[in-house]
């Protein structure tokens, strides 16, 4: 692979507007979900599932947000970066809407956030720095590719499939994504740079402690054990920066020793890679079979 496929900053700004607004086009165009409402073994698998796409839920609503503001603060010093954040939002917001018609097909709808979201998203809103906000975004889009793309392995009904078929490939489109802004965002501020590689630190340990709180709402559904997914998480975690070594990212070694995850050992080595951004760029494949 050539190193310009490795690093995402190998592509700037005006690549990634000109994918949006494909993308963008071919969400207009995309077929209607199937009027049927999807098979489940039974009930508790049923009520597993409409936890899972809440949670999934809650976080395109975040996303939106959050690319929004960012998108009228970035607009004051660089227009083509404000719209690309404009069409990665719109993206969310697509999906928002996506999974609030899923759950009500389901008979779900969306339900008040749990403890253990809304003290996280509550901590998320209170975020003022712009460095802070990118890089809890692009931790949260990481963990949320690897939750979907780990589903999908087990997963056969044909329209969930569908649904998670469009949330993989799109969020794995969004982790680079996010680190180009992120990398954008730490070139004009590199004073915030030690402050960020902290935050990373803190809030990888928070993230692999997720499972033990969203296990026991969503295992029914998407069958994955507590201790892949924490390893999956932290595995994807602690390659986000790998092709970004000038910037200090280091994850927490205590972490990764805990769980035995070794460094460059991973199992979904480029999932979230450009490579697979440009493979996931024109909506039509996603690529399931790395895992
Ligand atoms: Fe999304
Ligand atoms: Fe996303």
């Amino acid at each position: 692979m050539s190193a310009e496929l490795r690093s995402p900053t190998a592509r700037d700004t005006a690549w990634w507007l000109g994918v949006l607004r494909r993308r963008a086009l071919k969400i207009a165009g995309e077929p209607p979900a199937p009027a049927e409402p999807p098979y489940f073994a039974s009930e508790q698998e049923r009520e597993a599932a409409v936890n899972f796409f809440n949670a999934a839920f809650r976080a395109e609503e975040s996303g939106l947000r959050e690319a929004h503001d960012l998108a009228d603060e970035v607009g004051a010093w660089d227009p083509a970066l404000a719209e690309v954040l404009r069409l990665y939002g719109n993206e969310e917001g697509w999906h928002r809407e996506l999974l609030e018609e899923f759950l009500a097909r389901i008979g779900g709808g969306v339900k008040p956030m749990g403890r253990v979201t809304r003290l996280l998203y509550r901590a998320y809103a209170r975020a003022e720095r712009m460095e802070t906000i990118v890089l809890t975004n692009l931790m949260f889009e990481t963990i949320g590719a690897t939750t979907y793309r780990m589903a999908l392995r087990n997963v056969r009904e044909p329209s969930v499939r569908r649904m998670l078929t469009i949330l993989t490939r799109d969020e794995s489109f969004h982790v680079p994504l996010n680190v180009h802004f992120l990398k954008l965002v730490l070139e004009r501020r590199p004073q915030a740079l030690g402050r960020a590689r902290r935050l990373y630190r803190l809030v990888f340990a928070g993230l692999v402690l997720l499972p033990l709180a969203s296990r026991p709402k969503a295992q029914a559904f998407d069958r994955i054990d507590k201790l892949p997914l924490a390893r999956a998480y932290a595995r994807e975690l602690a390659a986000l920066f790998d092709d970004h070594p000038e910037l200090g990212f280091e994850p927490p070694a205590f972490v990764l020793a805990l769980l035995g995850v070794k460094r460059g050992a991973s199992a979904f080595a480029g999932a979230t890679s450009l490579a697979a951004a440009e493979r996931a760029a024109d909506r039509e494949n996603v690529v399931v079979e790395e895992l």
